[in-house]
């Protein structure tokens, strides 16, 4: 793990609300798979290839919906305004000006239209994405995808991976329900079924199929990502469903705890889809190291979602610049040091699990 990006959920448990810091940290359940995300990492080693002759190095990678300078995005995670008071307009920003992607959710505290715009401010040529579950009302599905498409949005990202609300111990334990007062998730604002000018709730319904995204992906022009996705077949119907790329994603432990850590379900996803579409891993991605580890085992790049936060909370947008910058500098150096010239020289071959050796 990186050093400072280690020492940063302190930083960031000092200025928050402890209430909110544990809805950040908090995992579902007994928070086995929130360890393991991190803790399989650690379990994985990388094989150096030496004497490439590898000078230059070139980090950017290509997906449906943007390039990104560095293979790192930022995972769509709810209420930045939670944070920091500048929220998502921070977080796009600094997104932006280091060249890669804000996924941005529709439990924003900041609407999508003005998160775009807070990146473009900082990056003309800027990509932000909007990921959203898919309502059992279709109709409301309907609009926030038209809001997504009005703002700008580059590609949509749907989260499969929530047909119920995941239990968080931490949450129940504080009573956490609302978000205080001034702060509502503003992309379901003056929806169909709204009070006027209110707010609708988020929906998590076991009824959502692959119909309901077959019925999402006619309505938009836009590449559509399934995140959210751990069993090959799974991956596998995403691909035939029309899926511009998948993430392999349990939610940041946030979802069903007996989930598998994310790192160790992405080889078999990435074998069922054989390259037919990028594969996006998140889940425990705390230093340069693991990105490194993840595009070895075939991510296209990795997302990265609580380590942003901190960094929000902590010093606000120069605070996640400063983890983009980590990240891009610690992995540039990994890769250097495995003869690596690009992504791409990242081959499976590489990486060996701790431990197993004579
Ligand atoms: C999330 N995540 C998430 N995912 C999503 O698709 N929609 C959402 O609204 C949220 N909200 C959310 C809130 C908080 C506080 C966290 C920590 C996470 C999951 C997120 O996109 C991503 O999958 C994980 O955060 C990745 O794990 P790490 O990087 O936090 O270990």
């Amino acid at each position: 793990m990186s050093t400072w990006i280690a020492g940063l959920p302190e930083q960031a448990r000092a200025v928050l609300d402890p209430v909110h810091y544990d809805y950040y940290a908090g995992g579902v359940g007994d928070e086995v798979v929130l360890g393991e995300n991190e803790a399989a990492f650690r379990r994985l080693a990388l094989l150096p290839r030496v004497l490439r002759g590898r000078s230059e190095r070139d980090l950017s990678v290509e997906l449906p919906g943007g390039r990104l300078d560095l293979p790192v995005l930022i995972a769509p995670t709810a209420f930045h305004r939670l944070a920091h008071p500048d929220g998502e307009l921070a977080t796009a920003r600094a997104a932006a000006a280091a060249g890669t992607v804000l996924v941005s959710g529709v439990a924003a505290t900041v609407a999508i239209g003005e998160v775009v715009a807070a990146a473009r401010s900082a990056a003309a040529d800027a990509s932000v994405w909007f990921q959203l579950y898919p309502q059992p009302d279709e109709d409301v599905t309907a609009c926030l995808v038209e809001r997504a498409e009005r703002a700008g949005c580059a590609a949509l990202v749907v989260t499969a991976d929530s047909p119920v609300f995941g239990r968080h111990r931490r949450d129940a334990e504080h009573g956490f329900h609302d978000l205080p007062a001034g702060l509502a998730a503003e992309n379901m604002r003056d929806l169909p079924g709204a009070p006027p000018g209110g707010v609708r709730d988020i929906e998590m319904s076991p009824s959502v199929s692959w119909a309901h995204l077959d019925r999402l992906r006619e309505l938009t022009s836009l590449p559509v990502w399934l995140k959210g996705v751990l069993h090959p077949a799974d991956a596998v119907l995403a691909v035939e469903h029309g899926m511009a790329g998948i993430v392999v994603s349990n939610h940041g432990g946030r979802q069903s705890d007996l989930a598998p850590a994310a790192v160790e379900a992405l080889p078999a996803v990435v074998d069922a889809v054989a390259g037919r579409v990028p594969v996006v891993l998140d889940g425990g991605v705390r230093s340069g190291g693991d990105v490194a580890v993840a595009l070895a085992l075939g991510a296209a790049a990795v997302g990265v979602g609580r380590p942003v936060l901190w960094g929000l909370a902590a010093a606000g947008e120069p605070g996640v610049a400063r983890v983009l910058d980590v990240l891009r500098d610690e992995f540039d150096h990994v890769l250097a040091l495995c003869g690596g010239r690009d992504p791409a020289d990242l081959t499976r071959d590489l990486v060996v699990a701790r431990g197993t050796g004579v």
